[in-house]
């Protein structure tokens, strides 16, 4: 019978056998599927995997923090983090086209991370590379294994030929209720294993017009409002993925205390969906909306207006950009 503690069993034997007493090598996201795989390959092998985690700064408030300090508490996993921020900034600066973003984004991630697969592997010879690889991933791939076949760019696929690894998927018959399930089994924290997808280029596809830090914090002030009101609603599960962008272009006039303000409008975008294939836009209660949009405009100066799109997919994507 399907238990977690037996898929972990299982998983955990067959992973002390792929690997042997060779070293390991994980890119952790920030998500739910690579922060599980990771965790099961430590509980297998131990300081034989080494994780890397590229803060790019597009994360959202704390997240940074959950995966520093609370993953590595909860697995004792050893675990580098590059502070990129500066950098991915940099090359991102005045960039307004969505897939000029994403390519930039996905460049310096390999970039990054492929200088610390190197360091590491001069330091502990690497044969293998962790991929938290679900099993709608595998069918969308066509099935295919073997070396980076991969769908996004924080899953680490174009890696030169002189530092390919083979690949260890051990979440690669799963699907995402069954991972959050191993991951609460092994004992990770509720605020990672029950995360909304996230995507890989992070808040940089959430503000409209150019990125920059101080536009970053307003969303990111914005966003972590807009969550936390979410999971005190107790409605956090009814919803597959809730965005919140910023209209960094954009300003409207309103009135706020004794003055006329001329501020940026936030977009609300919660949405149910099966697979993010398609999506509906969710019904959320009018009294948690109107708390929301309160609270933005109250804690968050330069934002006077919040608006919800009431947008299916198709026709609007998900995310905005
Ligand atoms: P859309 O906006 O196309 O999004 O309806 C569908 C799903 O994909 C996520 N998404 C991305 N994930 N890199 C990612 O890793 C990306 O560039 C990217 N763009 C969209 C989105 O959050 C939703 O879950």
């Amino acid at each position: 019978t399907w238990t977690p503690s037996n898929i972990i069993d299982d998983q955990v034997a067959l992973i002390r056998e792929q690997v042997g007493d060779k070293q390991v090598l994980c890119a952790l996201s920030g998500g739910v599927d690579s922060a599980v795989a990771a965790a099961l390959v430590h509980k297998a092998i131990g300081d034989q995997l080494t994780c890397v985690f590229v803060d790019h700064g597009l994360l959202r408030a704390g997240e940074a923090e959950q995966v520093e300090k609370d993953y590595v508490a909860s697995t004792g996993v050893r675990l580098i983090v590059v502070d990129a921020e500066e950098q991915f900034l940099g090359f991102l600066k005045d960039v307004t086209d969505p897939e000029q973003k994403r390519k930039i984004i996905g460049r310096e991630f390999i970039r990054t991370f492929e200088s610390e697969a190197r360091k590491l592997d001069a330091e502990r010879h690497i044969e293998f590379l962790v991929q938290g690889t679900l099993y709608p991933d595998v069918v969308e791939s066509g099935g295919g294994t073997g070396t980076a076949n991969i769908k996004s760019h924080h899953n680490v696929g174009g890696l030169p030929d002189d530092l390919q690894f083979s690949l260890i998927e051990p979440l690669r018959t799963l699907f995402k209720d069954e991972v959050r399930a191993i991951g609460k089994e092994l004992g990770l924290p509720d605020e990672i294993v029950q995360r909304h997808p996230f995507p890989g280029p992070g808040l940089a596809i959430r503000i409209i017009g150019a990125i920059d830090r101080e536009r970053l914090d307003i969303l990111r002030a914005a966003d972590l409002i807009a969550r936390e009101e979410l999971a005190a609603s107790g409605l956090d599960r009814e919803v597959w993925q809730f965005p919140v962008v910023l209209l960094a272009d954009v300003r409207s006039v309103g009135v706020q205390g004794d003055g006329r303000t001329y501020g940026h409008p936030i977009v609300l975008r919660p949405v149910s969906s099966e697979d993010a294939m398609t999506a509906d836009w969710s019904r959320l209660p009018y009294d948690l909306i109107a708390k929301i949009s309160n609270r933005i405009t109250n804690e968050v100066r330069e934002i006077n207006r919040v608006v919800l799109d009431v947008t299916s997919k198709p026709p609007g994507t998900i995310e905005w950009e």
